[in-house]
């Protein structure tokens, strides 16, 4: 409400809409192929930087079907090659003469005899393989695989290999596809939007019904046979109740005065997504959450905006943790930060900045740094007092951002959370909305855009 009145009062320099998300068709199959495979090769283009910046002149990724490289998913289109074949050999280099890179597929001694051929030309004095005791994207060189690789270099090769953990993980963490990666990728967001927006609606909510495992299977219905694409993980939703109210495991449908919880992400073109928001259940008598709920969001929004600024590219994900904490100390916000690059995998390449359990440093992760051409999922809760609850509530929040090139900062994928999702039960319902759900389109766009955007700070 007092923001309603901001609006009114001051020129629209700071405001902007929360974004409406509607579901939007993804290319077809064919078309994603196409887009996956440009970006391949874009990478394929970007890694003799990498090696070269870590002072390597050649990389080698060998695998067997099934037993792959954690880096090969992100070398291959995974629209149509599902897994390595056969033994399945990338040779990466710096030599610009040389077919880079040399890429075999074969189980017959030819294998060696060529990869040995190809490195007579280039000569490589530093090889890197992918052996790392902590870091999963530069450790992909299986043991059974790396032992007979050693052996068939011979001693001339073999003694000028070494492993090199920024390789694997800056290679894996690049987001290389530009304008046309992060179109897509919005449009992936966009349609989880839709997706929460409807899910935490009265539409698919029925007070006294549903049952947090009923919407979490909903959502997977609509990712799989709506949107059309997969998961990296199985969607999870939380009921939180004021402690006055019959408790969740007692009584697991969902109620009036509820609050919800989605942690929710999906899988396309070798692309994922993670998305955490917060719905509220109307009462009878409310038109907005208690004023308890909607501080707790102001304050997920606030530890937002400091993970997002204090995200400096070559920073490591411990010094931007600690910035962040330190500035959470000075403005007195309190909570946990968990955030974590997000691309090829859900959990990416990249600066881990703090774990649930680890708000000092993160082991390994926590030393990579931020870098450009890059995205983060910015993962966190705030934890505030909600007095119509009489109790210390964490709002547990997620939302992706990008390297923008223009604003040189990282920036929303499609937007942020700052707007509870309602769901309006029967009684509840305004004009607005009843004629909304009418049969009339241009009735119902009108009634949607009166009635139902709300305005608030971004
Ligand atoms: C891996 O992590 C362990 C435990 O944190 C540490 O002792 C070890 O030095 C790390 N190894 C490398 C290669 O970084
Ligand atoms: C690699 O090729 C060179 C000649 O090109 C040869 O001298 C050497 O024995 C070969 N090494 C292996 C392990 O086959
Ligand atoms: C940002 O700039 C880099 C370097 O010029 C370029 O490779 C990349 O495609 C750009 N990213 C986007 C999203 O346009
Ligand atoms: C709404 O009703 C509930 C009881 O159902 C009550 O506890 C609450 O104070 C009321 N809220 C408002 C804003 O009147």
């Amino acid at each position: 409400m007092k923001l309603l009145t901001f609006l009114v009062a001051l020129p629209a320099v700071t405001l902007a809409l929360q974004p409406k998300a509607e579901y939007r068709d993804l290319p077809t199959l064919r078309k994603q192929d196409e887009l996956e495979k440009r970006w391949v090769q874009k990478r394929y283009d970007f890694i003799p930087s990498v090696l070269k910046k870590h002072g390597y002149d050649a990389w080698i990724l060998s695998m067997r079907e099934y037993a792959e490289d954690t880096a090969f998913r992100s070398l291959v289109s995974s629209t149509t090659t599902f897994s390595a074949r056969r033994r399945t050999l990338f040779l990466f280099h710096t030599h610009p003469e040389v077919e880079n890179p040399l890429y075999l597929i074969d189980n017959t001694e030819d294998l060696w005899h060529t990869l040995n051929k190809t490195l007579e030309r280039i000569d490589p004095k530093k090889i890197a393989v992918n052996i790392d005791e902590n870091m999963s994207f530069s450790d992909g060189l299986h043991t059974g695989e790396g032992q007979l690789l050693l052996s068939k270099l011979g001693p001339k090769w073999a003694s000028r290999t070494s492993s090199h953990r920024a390789i694997g993980v800056e290679v894996v963490a690049a987001r290389v596809g530009g304008e046309e990666q992060l179109g897509m990728y919005k449009l992936m967001m966009e349609n989880v939007w839709a997706m929460v927006a409807e899910g935490f609606s009265e539409k698919v909510v029925k007070a006294g019904e549903t049952t947090a495992e009923d919407l979490e299977w909903w959502f997977r219905d609509v990712m799989r046979w709506r949107i059309g694409t997969g998961t990296w993980f199985p969607p999870s939703v939380s009921i939180y109740r004021s402690p006055s109210e019959p408790s969740v495991s007692e009584h697991p449908a969902m109620r009036e005065g509820d609050m919800l919880h989605v942690d929710i992400g999906i899988t396309a073109m070798n692309m994922n997504t993670d998305t955490q928001h917060l719905g509220y259940i109307l009462r009878a008598n409310e038109t907005s959450p208690p004023v308890g709920l909607l501080k707790g969001l102001e304050a997920g929004n606030k530890l937002q905006d400091l993970v997002r600024n204090r995200m400096v590219p070559r920073r490591t994900g411990d010094g931007v943790l600690k910035d962040v904490r330190g500035d959470m100390d000075k403005k007195g916000l309190k909570g946990l930060i968990y955030s974590h690059p997000i691309g090829d995998y859900g959990h990416s390449a990249g600066a881990l900045i703090g774990m649930t359990n680890l708000q000092d440093s993160v082991p390994g992760g926590g030393q990579n740094t931020v870098l450009k051409n890059y995205w983060t999922s910015i993962e966190l809760s705030a934890e505030t007092y909600v007095p119509e609850w009489g109790v210390d509530q964490l709002f547990p929040l997620e939302e992706d951002v990008y390297w923008d090139n223009e604003t040189e900062g990282f920036e929303w994928v499609f937007g942020r959370q700052t707007e509870f999702h309602l769901v309006k039960p029967k009684h509840k319902k305004s004009a607005g909305v009843a004629l909304a759900e009418g049969k009339s389109g241009l009735v119902a766009a009108a009634a949607r855009w009166m009635g139902l955007q709300v305005v608030r700070w971004v």
